[in-house]
């Protein structure tokens, strides 16, 4: 899936630093801007060892230049490249990755390293940053420092430091040069307050071009997305301290297209009232209209967000206000902190010592301090909104999976998703941004029905090419949702008199009477006979837990007897825990059945996965 296409080559990367006298290049695979910003403080770093450095989106350049950085002299490629997905790369690494595969260029005298950024949580950590090493190398390039492998599912900026901590000096014993310099905050962007600017070219949230959100043009994609009308919502559960929204979103005359399994990617806003309080807490009026501009005239990338735009909708639409506070901001915000205590605070979380480390996890990660909780608690902190804006990461999109039917629902895509609301353990409430956005949508009768920036991400979540092929479905919570899809296309398909496969559907879920989401559908797929079994564990109903993956052991032999004619797998859902459970419930079961020794039920599922029919669509 390649949803970011750029509109088209910028220029030679190589020709570009040299006329600019760039020795540095790094290349970002970036998904969520994580990369992208680590990139951008490595090519910020190269100032102090005498290196000039830029960072740049592999989408943009010509990857078959790569062998000609030899020609500059102490010249370094540095990848910092996030893994998606089932070990994918990011949409905009897709060509890298490409060039990768093709292996063929002559990478001798060419220095590299690498940073991969992954979550442990999932099967293939870091498989794409661990490709790019391997590949440089057996292209004969030189690694410079050893890969770093950032874990987001522990503390990612962590891991980035150490690594950079033991990188510099291995650059600098390789190329023999000297550090010259100590390591600073500075800014990248410099405000602007332009001047009689008209309205029609300002942002008011689009994500890329100017007012695309009011002249619509397809096609639609993750930089020009498709305004969809919400037409329908309403609430899953019945009762519980839980929500669980079903909402219906309609795509008449978008073009857009989407297959059972897809994803829709959603652009929320921040809370209005958290984003007024911010403003209050910087002193500034955030109808203020700035811009802000990159100082290095070099780089392709002008602004770190679409400007001129206000303060109001940069906090809303462009920047990410609710996440917990990444260490090097600290740091940054130490620097308008009035008061030394409060100004030490800062340095000691941001510091790489023991208990710095220690205080930042129990201080920001554990009581779940974003930057209005850290402007309030630290009140002489008084950043300038343009410097915090260009601190902040990026507000990023959502991603539900799609839980409806093109072939039953050609013009609308159902979401269903779980609300995040919960108590700090400093007494504030947080609400996920867009699942409280959405559900805060008014579809009343006298207004106008409310809209949603959407585009849809085409993934590998497919059922069988065969519809006589059985499926096992397991997806406890939300993650059923894609098979609310499969399951209305199977049952289109029998009735349609053609040949249906076994189809058997694993839920889970904590109550019987609360979350048990879709449960009349589902029963009545049952009585139809499309749906030939559904199992349901509910966790919280009976003193012991009962998960999905224990029906799954106690039905073993049918398990078994799918797999052996052919059948399909698939998991959605959860993860952290519940993927990685079942993923091992199946491997014993090809063990004990199947008779294979651990090795070779592994393989027996690598091959499995090679083949798409054991597939997962999972998050954390
Ligand atoms: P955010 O503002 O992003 O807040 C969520 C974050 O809050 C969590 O990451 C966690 O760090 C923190 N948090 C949450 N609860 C607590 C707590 N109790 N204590 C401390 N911290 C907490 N979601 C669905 O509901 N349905 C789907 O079908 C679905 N499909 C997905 C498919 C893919 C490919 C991906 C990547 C994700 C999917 N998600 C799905 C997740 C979804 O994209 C969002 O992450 C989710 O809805 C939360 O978004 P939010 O903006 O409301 O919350
Ligand atoms: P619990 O919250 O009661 O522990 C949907 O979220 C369902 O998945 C819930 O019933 C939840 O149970 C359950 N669940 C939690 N951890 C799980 C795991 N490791 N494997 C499978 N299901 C799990």
């Amino acid at each position: 899936p390649n949803n970011t296409q750029s509109q088209g080559k910028t220029s030679g990367f190589v020709d570009k630093m040299k006329a600019s006298g760039k020795n540095v290049v790094v290349f970002y695979g970036s998904q969520t801007g994580t990369a992208e910003e680590f990139a951008t403080r490595l090519s910020k770093d190269t100032k102090r060892f005498g290196l000039k450095g830029m960072s740049a989106d592999p989408e943009e350049y010509d990857m078959e230049d790569i062998p000609k950085l030899k020609e500059i002299e102490n010249s370094l490629v540095i990848f910092c490249v996030a893994t998606y997905g089932e070990g994918d790369p990011t949409d905009n690494a897709q060509e890298l990755f490409d060039w990768l595969q093709t292996g063929d260029a002559d990478l001798t005298g060419v220095n590299y390293a690498v940073f991969a950024l992954g979550n442990k949580t999932y099967e293939h950590f870091n498989s794409f940053g661990k490709l790019v090493d391997t590949k440089m190398e057996a292209m004969g390039a030189t690694r410079v420092f050893e890969i770093g492998l950032g874990d987001d599912d522990a503390n990612i900026e962590d891991d980035f430091i150490t690594w950079k901590d033991r990188f510099w000096p291995a650059v600098c014993e390789h190329f023999n040069l000297e550090q010259n310099g100590v390591e600073e905050n500075s800014r990248q962007f410099k405000l602007v307050i332009p001047e009689n600017v008209v309205e029609e070219k300002i942002f008011h949230g689009e994500p890329a071009r100017l007012n695309s959100l009011k002249t619509q043009r397809p096609p639609f994609d993750a930089k020009n997305p498709f305004l969809a009308t919400i037409t329908a919502k309403r609430e899953l559960h019945v009762g519980g301290d839980r929500g669980c929204l079903h909402i219906e979103i309609d795509i008449t005359g978008s073009k857009l297209r989407y297959d059972s399994g897809d994803h829709v990617a959603i652009f929320p806003a921040n809370d209005s009232a958290l984003v007024e309080k911010l403003g209050e807490l910087l002193g500034r009026n955030l109808d203020d209209v700035f811009s802000l501009v990159n100082l290095d005239e070099d780089s392709s990338k002008k602004h770190p967000f679409p400007c001129p735009c206000s303060y109001r909708t940069a906090l809303t639409y462009y920047v990410d206000i609710t996440t917990p506070v990444r260490t090097h901001i600290l740091k940054e915000l130490a620097d308008y902190a009035a008061d030394p205590v409060e100004k030490d605070k800062l340095l000691f979380m941001a510091s790489r010592t023991e208990e710095g480390k220690a205080a930042y996890q129990e201080w920001v990660i554990k009581d779940c301090r974003h930057i209005v909780a850290i402007l309030e608690d630290l009140p002489s902190v008084k950043p300038p909104p343009d410097h915090l804006c260009e601190m902040l990461p990026r507000l990023q999109a959502r991603y539900y999976s799609i839980s409806s039917s093109p072939k039953l629902f050609p013009t609308s895509i159902h979401i269903t998703a779980v609300i995040v609301d919960y108590e700090t353990p400093t007494g504030r409430r947080n609400q996920g941004v867009a699942t409280s956005w959405l559900k805060k949508k008014d579809l009343g009768v006298n207004a106008p029905p409310p809209t949603v920036p959407i585009f849809v991400r085409r993934s590998q979540f497919r059922l069988p090419f065969k519809s006589q092929t059985p499926v096992i479905m397991i997806g406890p919570g939300t993650g059923v949702a894609p098979f609310r899809g499969f399951v209305q296309e199977r049952d289109l398909l029998r009735r349609d008199g053609k040949p249906v496969g076994d189809t058997i559907l694993y839920f889970g879920c904590r109550k019987r009477a609360e979350d048990f989401i879709y449960r009349d559908e589902m029963e009545e797929y049952m009585n139809r006979g499309t749906l030939s079994k559904f199992y349901t564990a509910f966790s919280r109903d009976s003193p012991e837990k009962i998960y999905v993956q224990h029906l799954l052991k106690d039905n073993a032999d049918e398990v078994w007897s799918i797999l052996e004619r052919g059948g399909h797998l698939y998991v959605c859902g959860d993860a952290r825990n519940m993927a990685r459970d079942v993923h091992n419930v199946i491997l014993d079961i090809c063990q004990t059945r199947g008779n294979m020794s651990e090795t070779e039920a592994l393989a027996f599922i690598k091959k499995l996965e090679s083949q798409r029919r054991y597939s997962a669509d999972v998050w954390s």
